[in-house]
């Protein structure tokens, strides 16, 4: 077990001492969580194949899953990659620093351990104030998966972090919660069109905006498992976001929806089985459940979004023995909400009629 060290720090004015101490650790080879708009990352020098390594470990990930590469500036990008397409040179200019990872063909400088044996890189420049000082004071590419066991649900606060990687890791530092509360959207720009692999922070919609041939992966609205040869994305393949406790996804029409999970409910109760239903506030009332958790109004996905997470991790600790999630609507950062829900149910998911 190692000591694992909490710093707590300004979201908008981080201590710089903090970030020194932080960055020694990253520069030494060691592990550091630190917040990003999106969620909390695990971070370690990219550039560091046995720093990697250790990365993997602690977070019991599969060694063939590479993680997002974050950098502080732009001047970065030619140095990790073999080139910048047109496309993704508008998309950086407008999306970063922000919730947009862009995959390239990786330069010669990238352990192969970093990129898992892959020739492309997963690159993001994110846009909060903690994540890019350390970035600097680091002065190397920090790798940072989610700062999560594989398999949980992302990170949104260092508790989270705690819950998961405390003794594991080095360090966190803690600047409170995340704004946005689903990671960032990964799109392929090695590809022509460039194509969506996992959405996110950015929404498609936003996407195409600028660059408009932007395609979406088959798996990325799949309701079935893919096939481990068709994915695209190593993360594709692997399961994700999943509470302890089995979910059970209900989608379709919302009247309809509503009506299948009452019957859900009414059937496991039936059976002497504790029922979790995570709802909207449009909904909530409708439930007689156990423990009902409302992610908010089905008109705001971003506020959703942002609750998500958190909330399947609190879960956990109701002691339910199923829990039941009603789709939302995909249209902005729905996509991803729906996605992340879609693979914690294991792709058990229930079409109400
Ligand atoms: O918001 C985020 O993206 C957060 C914060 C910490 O930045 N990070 C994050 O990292 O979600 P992670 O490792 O949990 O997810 C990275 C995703 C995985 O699905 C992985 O398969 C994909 O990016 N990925 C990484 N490198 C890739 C590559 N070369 N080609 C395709 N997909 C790649
Ligand atoms: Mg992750």
């Amino acid at each position: 077990m190692k000591q694992t060290e909490l710093l707590k720090v300004d979201p908008q004015e981080p201590e710089i001492e903090k970030i020194s101490q932080a960055a020694n650790l990253i520069k030494a080879g060691r592990l550091v969580a630190f917040p990003t708009e999106t969620v909390y990352g695990l971070g370690a020098d990219a550039l560091n194949p046995k720093a990697i390594l250790e990365l993997f470990s602690a977070k019991n990930r599969p060694l063939d899953n590479p993680p997002i590469v974050h950098v502080e500036n732009f001047e970065e990008v030619p140095r990790l990659t073999q080139e910048v397409p047109s496309a993704a040179k508008k998309l950086m200019d407008k999306f970063w620093p922000g919730p947009l990872t862009l995959v390239f063909k990786r330069s010669s400088i990238v352990p192969e351990v970093t990129v898992a044996g892959l020739e492309t890189i997963a690159i993001r420049m994110p846009q909060h104030k903690v994540a890019l000082a350390l970035i600097r004071e680091s002065r190397c590419p920090i790798a940072a998966p989610s700062a999560n066991m594989a398999g949980r649900p992302s990170p949104t606060s260092a508790e989270h972090v705690l819950e998961d990687l405390n003794g594991r890791i080095d360090a966190i530092i803690d600047a409170g919660p995340t704004r946005i509360g689903v990671e960032s959207t990964v799109l392929d720009v090695s590809v022509a069109p460039p194509l969506l692999l996992r959405p996110g922070g950015v929404s498609f919609e936003a996407l195409k905006e600028v660059v408009k041939e932007v395609q979406l992966h088959p798996f990325v609205v799949s309701e079935k498992e893919i096939s481990p040869e068709k994915a695209k994305s190593p993360g594709m393949k692997h399961k994700h976001y999943a509470p302890k406790t089995p979910l059970i996804l209900v989608e379709g029409d919302l009247s309809k929806v509503m009506g299948t999970i009452k019957e859900l409910t009414t059937d496991y109760w039936l059976n002497n089985k504790k029922v979790g239903v995570l709802a909207t506030s449009e909904t909530a009332w409708a439930y007689e459940a156990e423990v009902v958790k409302t992610l908010g109004s089905r008109r705001n996905v971003d506020a959703m979004a942002t609750r998500l997470f958190r909330l399947l991790r609190e879960f956990d600790s109701e002691n339910v023995d199923v829990i039941i999630a009603e789709g939302v609507p995909l249209d902005g950062l729905g996509l991803a909400v729906m996605n992340r829900l879609r693979k914690a149910s294991g792709y058990n998911i229930i079409k109400a009629v």
